[in-house]
């Protein structure tokens, strides 16, 4: 069986991840992938597959109508994995529009593109959102996040996610949009952008820089290996059901403080620094505003329906993570260029107690 998937997005940490793994695994497919290459997007994250016959890199924007159409048109696009967003909630809180003109207006635009060139010939074709479990909201100290648990985004962040989840249902139950939807926990792995947590706080240790933690460090996540994103992606996208929702997690929930501290132990041994010294460097820094305090996926659905579970346990993914990074320094010292230094600062310079 051969598709034409168009994934958005896959210069990015998780979308570059899944374009390998479609590349790679079924020859059959031609992978187009369409990202606008912001401060996020990075064509180094696919050296290695960038010359396979399969693949074929196209650079712009999902807002951008005309061009969105030319790629269903020309390619005979059958299959769309959407994964290109505004990502950073920190982001989220000081320029909220961004967000909605890209993970609102970029997936109607993608949606309505589907919708007018696919045409009603619905046989064959999937619209396929990778969406996130924040769209839920904040639990307490108990309790998961289901499939029927109600939407109650509270970041810029999360409301724009719900709101192009909304419009992906929306087409779904207007026009008969063939779609799926996963609603994924926090992600951590190679080539992820070192704004969030896990790989701010590597390149950190290494640069014995303080270690940014929010608030007291009792938020809870629940964390889960890019790589086994990618299977349950890969998995949905074959198995699942045209219309549904499912939930991926790892039931591997750490507050952050903990996940810190671990980081900090393995770390110690790895750099041959003395055992203690990488959590001297913890800093409690002014909370995150409106911050939520736990996530928890309940993935029972994806689990009894289409058979996936995670297959890394945490601390061998945070070594293989962790090892990545210490052999992949010129990549990160070049995405800690110029416009990362300057939002760091801006982020953190103000913020340190
Ligand atoms: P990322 O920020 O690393 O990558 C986003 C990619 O999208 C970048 O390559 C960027 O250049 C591209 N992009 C941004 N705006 C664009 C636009 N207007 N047009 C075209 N391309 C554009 O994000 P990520 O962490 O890899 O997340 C990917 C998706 O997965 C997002 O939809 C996110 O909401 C979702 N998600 C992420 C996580 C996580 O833990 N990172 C968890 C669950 C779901
Ligand atoms: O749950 C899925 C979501 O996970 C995705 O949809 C988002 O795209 C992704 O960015 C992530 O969101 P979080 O806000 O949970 O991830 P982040 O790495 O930014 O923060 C993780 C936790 O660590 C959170 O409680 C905030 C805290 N934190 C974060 C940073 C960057 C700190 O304490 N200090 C920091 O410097």
């Amino acid at each position: 069986m051969t598709k034409n998937i168009l994934i958005t997005g896959g210069a990015g940490f998780i979308g570059s991840h899944v374009v390998r793994r479609f590349v790679n695994n079924y020859p059959n497919y031609k992978i187009y992938n369409l990202d606008a290459l912001t401060y996020a997007g990075n064509l180094e994250n696919l050296k290695d597959i960038e010359m396979k016959e399969n693949y074929t890199f196209i650079k712009g924007n999902i807002c951008d109508i005309d061009l969105v159409d030319k790629i269903f048109q020309e390619n005979n696009i059958d299959t769309v994995i959407h994964l290109a967003a505004e990502s950073h909630v920190d982001r989220s809180i000081s320029d909220p529009l961004a967000f909605v003109q890209t993970n609102v207006i970029g997936t109607a635009t993608l949606l309505n593109s589907a919708r007018k060139l696919w045409n009603n010939q619905y046989e064959g074709k999937l619209f396929y959102h990778v969406s996130t479990d924040e769209v839920y909201g904040s639990l307490g100290e108990t309790g998961f996040f289901y499939e029927t648990t109600a939407y109650d985004p509270r970041s810029p962040y999360s409301a724009s996610k719900a709101g192009s989840d909304h419009l992906v249902m929306a087409f779904y139950h207007t026009y008969h949009l063939p779609i799926v939807i996963s609603n994924c926990s926090n992600n951590y792995g190679p080539h992820h952008f070192p704004e969030k947590l896990i790989p701010l706080s590597i390149n950190n240790i290494i640069q014995n820089k303080p270690l940014p933690i929010y608030g007291k460090g009792e938020n809870v996540r629940d964390w889960l290996y890019v790589i086994d994103h990618a299977d349950a992606i890969d998995t949905i996208l074959h198995k699942g059901k045209m219309g549904e929702t499912y939930n991926i997690g790892g039931h591997n929930e750490w507050t952050n403080i903990e996940l810190i501290r671990l980081l900090c132990k393995i770390m110690d041994e790895k750099l041959g620094r003395e055992k203690g010294s990488n959590e001297k460097l913890i800093t409690f820094v002014t909370d995150r505003a409106g911050h939520d305090l736990r996530y928890a996926i309940d993935a029972t659905k994806l689990k009894e329906e289409l058979g996936w579970t995670p297959s890394l346990q945490f601390e061998e993914g945070l070594n293989k993570t962790i090892d990545w990074y210490l052999e992949n320094s010129e990549w990160l010292k070049k995405v800690t260029n110029g416009e990362y230094l300057k939002y760091y600062e801006k982020q953190y310079h103000q913020n340190e107690n």
